[in-house]
């Protein structure tokens, strides 16, 4: 593993880069094998931060100091980090009981893609699960759910698991087109094959997401509730992925959202840069945890 050597500056802790690409490493491979987190399914709630280009190094180092430190042993966490971020989280967030994840992946495991990282990289960075599909790339890069099949399977062959984000935009909801755009997403992204173990799907209603405009319990419970019917058809009733809700969740709403049916857990965005608000929402969904078991 040839690396070139260097030093990076931590919350004021100086690392050598190449003992730190080494240990990151080795933490990847035992993440790829083993798992960060007990691997566990059935009640337990999941809370995912997505970081999505936030924040500056210091910061997230900061960040993911404060997060290692809360005790929420009945639930699952995951932090989606930038990417250039992911061997420096994996060091510091070493034996923390915090998955951490890469936010997109390539296709493809190697070749001429100018500015694009392989699931094996991410794995090789301390990544032992990736997002896919976000609303973001989707609009933002022309990600169709045919490429974010292709995508699934590479970080599958990874040994990475997956959580794929589904949702419709406002103007689809307001066709009443919501609940065919998400059947239709859900179909094409899966590709066959895909154990149910190792998928997790985030609902994201596009109009959601970072606008304060979280979707009503009402409007959340029938589309986890289609989107089960989908799952089950799938992969059966007694193997149904979690299905969290992703789009303005915060401190003040998450015990809501946490208390509609088939609600799995949420995938936040900017309330997760705020270690008091991450930890708000997360103490919500333990207690979820605690009520459903
Ligand atoms: P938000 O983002 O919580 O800021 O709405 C959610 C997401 O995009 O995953």
């Amino acid at each position: 593993m040839a690396r070139r050597a260097g030093r990076i500056c931590l919350d004021g802790l100086l690392i050598e880069y190449d003992a730190l690409l080494a240990g990151a490493v080795f933490i990847a491979r035992q993440a790829c094998s083993n798992g960060h987190v007990k691997k566990k399914r059935g009640t337990d709630m999941i809370v995912a931060a997505n970081w999505k280009m936030n924040p500056a190094l210091d910061q997230a180092a900061v960040l993911a100091t404060a997060l290692a430190s809360q005790p929420f042993s009945e639930i699952k966490r995951i932090l989606f980090v930038p990417h250039p971020y992911l061997v420096p989280m994996s060091v510091r967030l070493t034996g923390a009981p915090l998955k951490i994840g890469g936010q997109d992946c390539h296709f493809a495991d190697h070749g001429a893609y100018t500015g694009d990282v392989s699931a094996g990289m991410l794995c090789d960075c301390g990544a032992s699960t990736v997002l896919l599909g976000h609303s973001e790339r989707r609009s933002a890069h022309g990600e169709s759910s045919d490429l974010v099949a292709q995508k699934i399977s590479a970080a599958l062959a990874q040994n990475l698991d997956v959580v794929l984000c589904v949702g419709e935009t406002k103007a689809e909801r307001d066709d009443k087109k919501a609940e065919q755009v998400v059947i239709d997403q859900l179909q094409a992204s899966i590709p066959d094959n895909t154990p149910p173990t190792r998928l997790t799907i985030a609902y994201e209603p596009v109009w959601a997401i970072g606008t304060g405009a979280v979707a009503s319990p009402d409007d959340i419970g029938a589309m986890h509730h289609i989107i089960a019917s989908v799952l089950s058809e799938r992969f059966g009733a007694n193997a149904l992925p979690p299905i969290l809700y992703g789009g303005s969740v915060n401190a003040e709403n998450a015990g809501s959202i946490f208390a509609v049916p088939l609600v799995g857990g949420a995938l936040v965005g900017g309330a997760s840069l705020d270690a008091d608000a991450f930890a708000a929402i997360c103490t919500a969904a333990q207690l979820a945890s605690r009520n459903a078991g």
